[in-house]
């Protein structure tokens, strides 16, 4: 797609939820898979779904919704996507972060963004989240690949704090006073949609990485293009162990999300309170 069309898309689709909502969010929150408990608690909540917004992809993946909720988490005005954009779908990179250029140009600050994920660190436990620290792009691509629209970020964005270090402080600070057990460490991203060899496993470990996923990298790095200040939290689902791999399957993931989840929105929750 030509660069012109696709600012063209997102200016529209800003305009078109520009008119549907009285107040714009300062946070935007991503509900990955098995995590969408968190729509629960917004106040005075407007759903739009993705189908209703102007240009904007559709969701298809099992576990996702796909639908925008605005509305207020503690008296603050924030936007949900239940719902997010996977490459192994098939969606280009530009789709995948499409509603991160719409959120940016709606005036969010804050990105939390959450995923499903293997743990790849020996100590991690299924069922605990990992607040990310920082990422590793594996996916093969970049969204940021083609012309660069100078008005949304520069050509050759700083990563040297993707995660924003105060962000992930406040994370651990909340967690340790909601007596909720965390782990920190690196996300890794690849493409999927399988999951991995033991031999990649092994691999993930020898790069540094403490987890792995097939998403939210892209969103980062948009997010960070446009000026966004980033807090990532995966819920580990299983243990890539490479000496001692069991078979995987997309509901056992889908299970162990939701009870990570619980704990996820817990911290989402007390984190957004207090910024
Ligand atoms: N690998 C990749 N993606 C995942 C995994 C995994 O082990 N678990 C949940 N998402």
């Amino acid at each position: 797609m030509e660069v012109k069309e696709y600012v063209k898309r997102v200016n529209d689709a800003v305009e078109y939820l520009k008119g549907k909502i009285s107040e714009s969010p300062r946070i935007a929150i991503i509900l990955g898979s098995g995590l969408g408990g968190i729509a629960e608690a917004v106040e005075e909540p407007i759903s739009i779904p993705y189908s209703e917004i102007p240009g904007f992809p559709v969701s298809t993946a099992p576990g996702h919704k796909g639908e925008l909720v605005f509305g207020k988490l503690h008296g603050k005005s924030v936007v949900l996507m239940n719902g997010r954009f996977h490459y192994y779908e098939g969606y280009s990179m530009k789709e995948v972060t499409f509603p991160i250029r719409v959120f940016q140009l709606l005036g969010v600050e804050v990105l939390i963004v959450t995923n499903a994920a293997g743990g790849l660190n020996p100590d991690f436990q299924v069922g605990v989240p990992m607040i990310i620290v920082d990422h590793i792009n594996l996916m093969g691509d970049n969204p940021l690949i083609g012309p660069n629209v100078d008005e949304w970020g520069p050509r050759f964005p700083d990563m040297s704090e993707a995660y924003d270090k105060d962000l992930v402080k406040l994370a651990l600070e909340v967690a340790k006073e909601l007596g909720i057990k965390v782990f920190q460490g690196v996300y890794v991203g690849l493409a999927g949609p399988n999951f991995e060899t033991a031999a990649e496993y092994r691999m993930l470990r020898k790069l540094g990485a403490d987890a792995v996923g097939m998403s939210t990298v892209p969103e980062v790095i948009v997010a960070k293009h446009g000026g966004l200040k980033v807090l990532g939290l995966s819920a580990i689902t299983d243990k890539g162990d490479p000496d001692n791999l069991q078979p995987l399957t997309a509901e056992e993931v889908l299970e162990n999300a939701e009870r990570a989840g619980r704990a996820m929105a817990k911290i989402i929750s007390e984190v957004v309170r207090r910024l």
